[in-house]
């Protein structure tokens, strides 16, 4: 039904907003502000863990509920034809789903293990701990932001074809 698609579609996209958008924000303001709020590292870092912490709930929330409707969307997209390779559209949506779990594996195995990882050891005052694993994770944040940037471009593409 047309109007069940169009709601489903906006669900999507909205759930898309709040998941991407919050995931820049952290990187563009919350992160460089933080320098500024205060010097102490420790306090910092526990500052920017307890609003990551938060904002997981919304991860986990906004990203099931991507990949459900997105599969929804999917059986309207493809119209019938669930062969994924046969058309110009379902391979696009292909590499798209492809690049979503690439991003989710990221995601969860990286910065949200390794994210509680470094909120417990700043509490615990083991900061040159934290900063050896701050490297890394800031690596895989990056990684993820430009996996988004891919999945978006992808997302947009399939309007095209
Ligand atoms: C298994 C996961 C997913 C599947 C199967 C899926 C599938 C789809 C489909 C079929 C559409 C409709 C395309 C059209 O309007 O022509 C769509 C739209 C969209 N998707 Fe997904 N999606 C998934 C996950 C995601 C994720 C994780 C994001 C964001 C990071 C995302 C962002 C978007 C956006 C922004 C649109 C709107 C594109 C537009 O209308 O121009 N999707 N998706």
């Amino acid at each position: 039904m047309l109007i069940v698609d169009i709601i489903v579609l906006w669900i999507h996209i909205f759930c898309a907003i709040i998941f991407v958008g919050g995931s820049f924000f952290m990187w563009l303001v919350l992160w460089p502000a933080s320098f500024k709020v205060t010097q102490d590292e420790r306090e910092r870092t526990l500052m920017v863990g307890r609003v990551a912490k938060r904002f997981a709930y919304f991860t986990h929330v906004t990203i099931a509920t991507l990949v459900v409707t997105g599969i929804y969307n999917a059986t309207w997209y493809l119209g019938g034809n669930y062969d994924l390779l046969a058309t110009e559209g379902g391979r696009i949506l292909l590499a798209k789903v492809i690049l979503v779990g690439i991003m989710i594996f990221v995601i969860y195995f990286n910065n949200i293990y390794h994210g509680r990882k470094i909120t417990r050891l700043a509490r615990e005052g083991k900061i040159q701990e934290v900063q050896r694993i701050r490297r890394y994770t800031h690596v895989m944040s990056y990684f993820s932001l430009a996996l988004m940037v891919a999945i978006i471009f992808l997302a947009t593409s399939l309007q095209f074809f």
